[in-house]
């Protein structure tokens, strides 16, 4: 079945999540960040995702940006950061405009030209989201951004992945999928999308119970994947 409706994941896979700490490290006085801002980087990531996880687990949806702020105040703390509120601040701010990923415009501007339905569909609240599309100048190529704020849970919970087929009125097997997250792109071809994962930091697949079509170093064959 062809390929009619291009989805992609939106922190890791559109927008460098690690440029935030990155950018705040190069700042001048941030010298203890600059020996650090990697394990921070990655740290807020990982507790990030887990609280979203637990959050849907527990039935106690909160959005987005609250799980942002509350694995950054964990992995400030872990580092030793957790006294410097100015840090805090600069880093929340610096998440509402990251960049994306070279390949990304080019990327997607095929991908509208082949005449594809192309979205996002993130855990991001809408105006978190709404931010970093616009300072990484996407907007125009994208026909939805869609969050899980409408439907209340989570990623990887099947209510999500449903959006793109009520949005869109595709069948399951139209859909590429892009994840840079294994267990999203796991979860998604379980569920029934043809999916890509976008592996740059070279990690093992995931085992929950999905695996991914295709596996990529960065965004540069997608279009060629949707028109295969
Ligand atoms: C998102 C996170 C999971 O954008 O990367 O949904």
């Amino acid at each position: 079945m062809p390929i009619t409706t291009c989805i992609f994941d939106a922190y890791g896979t559109l927008f460098d999540v690690s440029a935030a700490a990155r950018d705040a490290a190069a700042e001048p006085g941030r010298d203890v960040l600059a020996d650090r801002w990697q394990v921070l980087a990655r740290d807020w990531r990982a507790k990030q995702l887990e609280y979203s996880w637990l959050r849907a687990v527990m039935g106690d949806h909160c959005s987005f940006w609250q799980v942002t702020q509350d694995g950054l105040d964990w992995a400030l703390e872990a580092n030793g950061l957790d006294g410097d509120a100015d840090l805090r601040e600069r880093l929340l701010a610096l998440y509402w405009q990251l960049s994306a990923y070279p390949e990304v415009p080019d990327m997607l501007a095929a991908l509208k030209l082949a005449g594809r339905h192309v979205a996002i569909l993130s855990n991001g609240s809408p105006d978190m989201l709404a931010g970093a599309v616009d300072s990484a100048g996407v907007g125009d190529f994208l026909d939805a951004v869609l969050s899980v704020e409408d439907v209340g849970v989570f990623k990887p919970a099947d209510a999500v992945y449903d959006m793109v087929g009520a949005r869109f009125g595709c069948a399951k097997k139209e859909v590429l999928f892009v994840s840079s997250n294994g267990w999203d792109a796991a979860a998604a071809s379980r569920y029934g999308f043809h999916t890509a994962w976008v592996n740059r930091a070279d990690q093992p697949v995931d085992r929950v119970g999905g695996q991914p079509h295709h596996v990529l170093h960065d965004l540069t064959p997608i279009p060629g994947i949707a028109d295969a």
